[in-house]
């Protein structure tokens, strides 16, 4: 079983612990019945790692038209226990949507959850009135309120769905999903293909209960609350069934609210082919795969296991700062298993190089965002340059713009920085330049390291939210907004 996050050990500098704040008041969970339309049984093989696939209601092939319901189900995840998980559609992780790049989609969203809501459609270049951050780019969808999504999908790759109101306790307690772009063009044989969603949740091991959004206080809030039980689409620690040799290609996205995933396998090395915006400039040979919340990796490997063998896929320590890796040991994500049958040989992997052209930054302006930590009445409060999001003025910038900005971590602890709407390119990380190029809306920035990026604004007015994907440090003010004017 799952450790629990460690107690960390006294950090360096005083600071008062929140109380651990009341009994989290769990407003009227209805035990709802839903119907089991949007979850219909996925194929057979690689079973327990199936995700049901939302339903596409609409005859236009170039349409994909679907419903999504957030609302409370209670799903056995510890054996004997069942826990009131916030889904869509009452599955864990929501249903995956899978469309073709261009493909225009609709999505009838309606919300059955104790509190407000929205959805966020995280890495997808859509309009910004389609951004789901609520009182920004729409209003909060209310308690039996609904709303409907409806834009075009511009760029293959691997992306997700999740809330943006109370997104720790929303995204913590369930509420996310897959959707996957695909692009017809794309060469073929690359292994067989798994989405894979990494998270985990935060269980009383004795009932299965929720534990509150706000454990631990202050430090639980600085540390980033990682939830005790890792989950791998839903399930804890499934054994899975490849044949030995066969080519794997897994899109793998982080869902965790702030767990950084570091994937490995004993004696297996992998070939990460694409990241948060589709292929990757080239493929990088990896032996693990560091995936912060929020991004994706698109990863294939030809399973080294001889047949009838049996491995833990592993959660590694990496160090995202204080409390990260002291005391701290591999965890079992799921069982990678092989069957009986003799080895297969796959056929060589295709070329595979995208043209990722640089951004030009030669007339690109400057903002420097120091990513921070006050006190204020006593409690942490998190910001961009000293001041936490709700009382910032947002960045300006204006359609065409190109900037650079350079991101300064000034805290004990790693920040996953993640901008809505458009894809970036890192130009450096503590002044090292990435290994490939690639496209991200997520990157890290170390602890008291800087990471500059390059953006350019090229399209889609707005006020445009930027944030922490350690979702407890968003929530604590670690999130500003950039308007771009037209
Ligand atoms: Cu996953 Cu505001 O983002
Ligand atoms: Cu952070």
């Amino acid at each position: 079983m799952a450790v629990r996050t460690p107690t960390l050990p006294p950090r360096p500098v005083q600071r008062s612990l929140g109380p651990f704040a009341g009994l989290f008041a769990l407003v009227a969970f209805s035990a709802c019945s839903g119907s089991t339309r949007d979850a219909p049984p996925s194929p057979a093989p690689y079973d327990p790692l199936a995700l049901p696939e939302a339903v596409d209601t609409n005859s236009d092939p170039h349409i994909f038209e679907t419903t999504l319901e957030a609302r409370v189900e209670n799903i056995e995840l510890l054996p004997g226990t069942t826990t009131p998980v916030w889904t869509y559609n009452g599955i864990l992780p929501g249903p995956l949507i899978r469309v073709a790049v261009g493909d225009r989609v609709i999505v009838h969203f309606s919300n059955s959850l104790p509190e407000e809501t929205t959805i966020h459609w995280h890495g997808l270049r859509i309009p910004n009135d389609m951004d789901g951050v609520p009182d920004v780019t729409q209003p909060g969808v209310q308690l039996g309120a609904s709303f409907t999504y409806d834009f075009t999908v511009p760029d293959a790759g691997t992306y997700w769905y999740h809330p943006h109101y109370d997104s720790a306790e929303q995204v913590g307690y369930g509420l996310y999903g897959p959707i996957v772009v695909t692009d017809p063009n794309e060469p073929k044989d690359l292994g067989d293909e798994h989405v894979l969603v990494l998270s985990d949740i935060n269980l009383n091991e004795d009932d299965g209960s929720l534990i509150p959004g706000d454990d631990a206080g202050d430090l639980g809030t600085l540390f980033g609350r990682e939830g005790d039980t890792l989950l791998v689409n839903g399930k804890v620690n499934p054994t899975v069934t490849v044949a030995s040799g066969s080519r794997q290609r897994w899109r793998l996205l982080n869902a965790a609210k702030s767990r950084y995933y570091q994937v490995g396998i004993a004696g297996q090395t992998f070939t990460r082919i694409g990241g948060d915006d589709g292929f990757i400039a080239s493929p990088e040979p990896l032996n693990t795969v560091v995936i912060t919340p929020a991004q994706r990796a698109d990863v294939v490997f030809d399973v080294a296991l001889p047949p009838s063998g049996q491995l833990p896929v592993q959660w590694i320590p990496y160090d995202r700062g204080y409390g990260s890796t002291e005391f701290r040991s591999p965890e079992t994500i799921f069982t990678l298993q092989t069957s009986d049958q003799a080895p297969v040989t796959p056929p060589p992997l295709p070329a595979l190089s995208r043209d990722i052209e640089p951004i030009d930054v030669s007339s690109a302006t400057t903002q420097y965002l120091q990513l921070t930590e006050n006190d204020q009445d006593g409690h942490v409060v998190l910001g961009v340059n000293g001041v936490p999001g709700s009382q910032a003025q947002p960045l300006l910038a204006a359609l065409g713009d190109t900037q650079v900005w350079v991101v300064e971590n000034t805290i004990d602890w790693a920040h996953p920085f993640h901008i809505h709407g458009f894809f970036f390119q890192v130009l450096d990380t503590n002044g090292v330049p990435p290994a490939v190029a690639e496209w991200r809306d997520t990157a890290n920035v170390p602890v008291y390291g800087t990471t500059r990026l390059a953006v350019t604004f090229a399209d889609r007015p707005g006020m445009w939210m930027f944030h922490c994907h350690v979702l407890d440090h968003a929530e604590a003010g670690m999130m500003g907004m950039v308007h771009l004017s037209p």
